[in-house]
């Protein structure tokens, strides 16, 4: 069963950056757009791994930093050769934190 959990304030995720949270054995990305939208997403590229914490922001996409695909943040779809998805997390704001269903 999903549980929300406590994540990072929202001021710890720079605007157009990232923040890698680790919780049981997931790795996650947490970013925020140049709009404020916080999004959360597996850190491993479904093409070769790359971190995604690593890429550029720009929209609601970010671009991995090893093969240049462009991954949706909201959906988590890689727009490559193959489609595959990253694992995205519904994300909820309260108190200036940001909280993870996971
Ligand atoms: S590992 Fe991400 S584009 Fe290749």
């Amino acid at each position: 069963m999903k549980t929300w959990i406590q994540a990072l304030k929202i001021d710890e995720v720079p605007i157009m950056g990232s923040r890698v949270l680790y919780y049981k054995e997931e790795e996650i990305a947490i970013f925020k757009t140049k709009d404020g939208e916080i999004h959360a997403i597996n850190n491993i590229c479904p093409h070769k791994k790359g971190k995604l914490s690593e890429g550029l922001v720009h929209e609601s996409m970010v671009t991995c930093p090893l093969h240049n695909w462009d991954i949706d943040l909201k959906n988590g779809e890689a727009k490559g050769e193959n489609c595959n998805y990253s694992t995205i997390y519904e994300t909820q704001l309260k108190d200036n934190y940001i909280y993870l269903k996971i």
